[in-house]
């Protein structure tokens, strides 16, 4: 029989991807505030538009099915999440919590392990200048985590929390494990498909979607602006490696998942390859400047390496010329969709 499978924030730019790779593996239920794509409604089995923060739907969809697994992907991205600080942390945090509460309560109830896979963030890390930016290359996991953004907290907080529902929860005796808990930290995520909207390294991503629009942009970070990003492929490749893991290889929670380490600039380079009409310029948006310049150049994914054989099929090079540029010819073309 197929396994029931929860996935939050279905309609988001990840959910797009993870619903597609798993429609025909598992009974797919999904839940987002915005009503879910009509090109996606085919895959899923049920779909409810709603509120994480709703309990009594979130008690509902728990009552109603059993699930192997839950991905917990709903969230506000970092810049929407700055705008409205104490609104970013009811919806990233208390939502978790309100996810959590409800899986340990059927996990416990049918005495059967849930898996609970969380997309965490580079925005738990803060590197306190650019010096110490440009001296620190590969971030570990354990290193810099001093976040300066609402949700780059928010995103650390709710790690722990997902090891305390995992490891510790109500800290009873001989307590049984209930909830297995994945995480990967990702960079910033590039979509051929979606446009993001609220992150912080969506200069990436915008750059692409105007000069497939044949638009000129306005990059909101300076030339120089370098972090990690990872095509969305990789991601979704990722979550699902991780989740099929063996719980006896992972060593770790918590895991650094790589694509490649690119500046704003070379980004545009590349893609006026491509598209050789295509003009931009840079204003730099301090506020948001000041966010990626706490984040790190490129992260070290040994551990992801080692436990899960983690290894990103997209790198600088073929991210734009096998998958971001070609699909979005297709798209803009009026071939896809
Ligand atoms: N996109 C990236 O670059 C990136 C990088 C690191 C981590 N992540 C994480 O991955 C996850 C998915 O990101 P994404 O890029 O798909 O983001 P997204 O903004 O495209 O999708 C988030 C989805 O959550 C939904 N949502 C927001 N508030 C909700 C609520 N209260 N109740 C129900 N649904 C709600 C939104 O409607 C949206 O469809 C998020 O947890 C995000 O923090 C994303």
């Amino acid at each position: 029989m197929k396994q029931n499978i929860l996935i939050t924030g279905a309609n988001g730019e990840v959910g797009h991807g993870l619903i597609t790779a798993l429609a025909k593996k598992a009974n797919l239920v999904t839940l987002d505030i915005k009503p879910l794509d009509k090109k996606l409604a085919s895959l899923v089995k049920k779909t409810y538009t709603g509120d994480i923060l709703n309990k009594k739907l979130v008690k509902e969809i728990f009552r109603r099915f059993d699930f192997e697994t839950v991905y917990h992907l709903a969230a506000l991205l970092s810049t929407s999440a700055e705008k409205n600080p104490a609104f970013a942390q009811t919806i990233n945090v208390t939502g978790t919590v309100n996810l959590l509460d409800q899986a340990i309560l059927q996990s416990q109830k049918r005495k059967k392990i849930m898996k609970f896979v969380f997309p965490s963030s580079i925005a738990v890390y803060g590197l306190p200048d650019l010096p110490t930016k440009e001296k620190t290359k590969k971030i570990k996991e354990i290193e810099y985590l001093n976040p300066i953004t609402m949700y780059g907290i928010n995103k650390l907080y709710c790690e722990k929390l997902g090891i305390y529902y995992s490891n510790y929860y109500q800290l009873l005796a001989n307590s049984k494990r209930y909830i297995d808990f994945r995480c990967v930290r990702f960079p910033g995520l590039i979509s051929a498909d979606t446009m993001p909207t609220g992150g912080t390294s969506d200069f990436a991503p915008e750059m692409l979607h105007a000069a497939a629009q044949g638009k000129n942009y306005i990059c909101f970070v300076r030339p120089d602006t370098t972090i990690p990003f990872m095509a969305m492929p990789d991601a979704i490749k990722s979550l699902l490696q991780l989740t099929e893991s063996p719980r006896k290889n992972l060593k770790n929670q918590i895991y650094n998942v790589d694509g490649f380490s690119a500046s704003a600039k070379e980004i545009e380079l590349i893609i006026k390859k491509s598209y050789l009409k295509f003009k931009m310029s840079y204003k730099v948006d301090k506020m948001r400047q000041r966010i990626v310049d706490t984040w790190p150049t490129d992260v070290d994914n040994s551990l992801a390496r080692r436990d899960w054989n983690w290894k990103p099929e997209f790198n600088f090079i073929n991210t734009f010329t096998k998958y971001l540029i070609p699909s979005a010819k297709l798209i803009y073309s009026g071939h896809k969709h």
